[in-house]
């Protein structure tokens, strides 16, 4: 972390990445500000929120870096990964292709990271179980939370276990 000031403080940046409409900019929101958009429009390049919180009595903060998911963002957005301690990559539980991109977003960075099945509640459209999330997330060494921006399921959890890692 970086001392600045009287008491000790620590700020790390995190990345949220993955397929464009996985839900990505919701979590932010409502991790950050317990809000969910449900006509959010896509991300255009990139957007950061500050979120603190308190571990062992040190306040901790992330500096949240949401990034757009459209390929033809992809050049813009990589370069905001330098920098980066920690990271979800998240992908739809309703839509398999996003789960099939998975794998070529791991590649782009070597940091503690968080796989997130988004859309939880969409239980009944479900077209990923969790079954093979948590077996990607063994393989690839991740940690694995299935979520939901819209009714706030482990996203608080997802971030914190997260930032808790890196600190
Ligand atoms: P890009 O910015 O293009 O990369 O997309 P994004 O990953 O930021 O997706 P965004 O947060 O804009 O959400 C896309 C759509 O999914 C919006 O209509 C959201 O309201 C919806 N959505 C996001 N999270 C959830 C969720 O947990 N459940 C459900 N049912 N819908 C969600
Ligand atoms: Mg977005």
């Amino acid at each position: 972390g970086e001392g600045e000031g009287g008491g000790e403080e620590y700020l790390f940046k995190i990345v949220i990445i993955g397929d464009s409409a996985v839900g990505k900019s919701n979590l932010l929101s409502r991790y950050a500000r317990n809000e969910f958009n449900p006509n959010s429009k896509a991300t255009i390049g990139v957007e950061f929120q500050t979120q603190s919180m308190e571990i062992d009595g040190k306040e901790v903060k992330a500096q949240i870096w949401d990034t757009a998911g459209q390929e033809r963002f992809r050049a813009v957005t990589s370069a905001y990964y330098r920098g980066a301690v920690g990271a979800l990559i998240v992908y739809d539980i309703s839509r398999r292709t996003t789960f099939d991109s998975v794998g070529r977003w791991l590649d782009e960075l070597k940091i503690a990271r968080m796989l997130v099945g988004n859309k939880c509640d969409l239980e009944t459209i479900r077209d990923v179980s969790v079954e093979e999330g948590k077996s990607l997330a063994e393989a690839e060494g991740l940690f694995f939370m299935e979520t939901s921006a819209l009714d706030s399921t482990n996203v608080k959890k997802a971030f914190e276990i997260v930032i808790r890692e890196i600190y």
